[in-house]
């Protein structure tokens, strides 16, 4: 198979964010954030809301695009799908398969190295009963549209498409404050972040800390996955995230995080499910 720069010229920003992604991976796998070793003694499986989003997923195959390294994808494993993660990582690549031997999950998975962009081509053009997508994902691409043209075509006939993501409302807030610091809608000119802080707890700072960040409204996320051809079945907007990623949120229970009682209530993520008709 061609290597991910035979196949397309990667935009040099995203080039830059993987080298940045491959750094971060590296912390995240020490963190206590993902705590690899407690998720493999206590083997979860998917949230219980995306099983009542998804029902029984036992024999579907399932693709999970910017897999990171894994522990998302393999939940659907253990619920009894066969799993693909796709991540342009090849640091989060090789620790996704390394966990999964460990989880004895090898023969239900495997991971594939490639920019989503070029997901079609480094998955042989195959597809999925599920695409799935989950949180931290699309700020890191410059165009949905190109983005919703690789999910649309990686979904079956038939199948279906989940994410759950930070919703573009909160992107666009300061970090310290209620007050908006960045475009909602997207715009060719990315946000540039030179900081030495990944978002996990950290044992020492990223070395390659350049990145760049898009922001894509919910109407321009939506349509462009109308345009290429999915059904939209249901969009949430929550007023909760799973982690805490702004100074002022508090904790929800045991997974979530929200404003403080009394304070507006904003959105900070989304899921929706779309299909792909017959
Ligand atoms: C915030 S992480 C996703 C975390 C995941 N939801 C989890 O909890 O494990 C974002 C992932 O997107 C990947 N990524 C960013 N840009 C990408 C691109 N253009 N193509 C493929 N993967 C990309 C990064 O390598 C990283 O693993």
């Amino acid at each position: 198979m061609a290597s991910q720069d035979e196949r397309t010229v990667m935009d040099p920003r995203v080039a830059q964010n993987r080298e940045n992604w491959d750094d971060r991976t590296e912390i995240h796998l020490g963190s206590e954030f993902y705590d690899v070793e407690r998720w493999l003694r206590e083997q979860p499986g998917p949230r219980a809301r995306e099983i009542s989003a998804l029902g029984d997923v036992s024999g579907l195959s399932l693709l999970h695009l910017q897999c990171h390294f894994g522990l998302d994808t393999l939940q659907w494993a253990r619920a009894g799908a066969t799993v693909a993660g796709l991540d342009f990582s090849p640091v989060a690549i090789e620790a996704a398969r390394d966990i999964a031997r460990r989880a004895g999950l090898a023969d239900r998975s495997e991971f594939v190295c490639s920019d989503v962009y070029d997901a079609t081509n480094a998955l042989g053009a195959r597809t999925f009963d599920v695409v799935y997508v989950s949180l931290g994902a699309l700020c890191w691409l410059p165009s949905v549209d190109r983005w919703a043209a690789q999910v649309a075509a990686l979904i079956a006939p038939g199948g279906r498409f989940l994410i759950h993501d930070v919703h573009p409302a909160a992107w666009a807030l300061a970090d310290d404050s209620l007050t908006i610091e960045h475009t909602y809608f997207e715009e060719a000119d990315p946000f540039v972040d030179d900081s030495p802080d990944t978002y996990t707890d950290a044992d020492r700072p990223l070395v390659r800390r350049r990145s760049y960040e898009w922001n894509h409204g919910i109407g321009e996320i939506v349509t462009a996955l109308i345009r290429h051809g999915l059904r939209l079945e249901w969009l949430e907007e929550h007023d909760w995230t799973v982690w805490p990623r702004f100074p002022w949120l508090v904790r929800n229970g045991d997974e979530n995080f929200g404003p403080p009682p009394g304070t507006p209530r904003v959105p900070l993520s989304f899921s929706l499910l779309a299909s792909r008709p017959d």
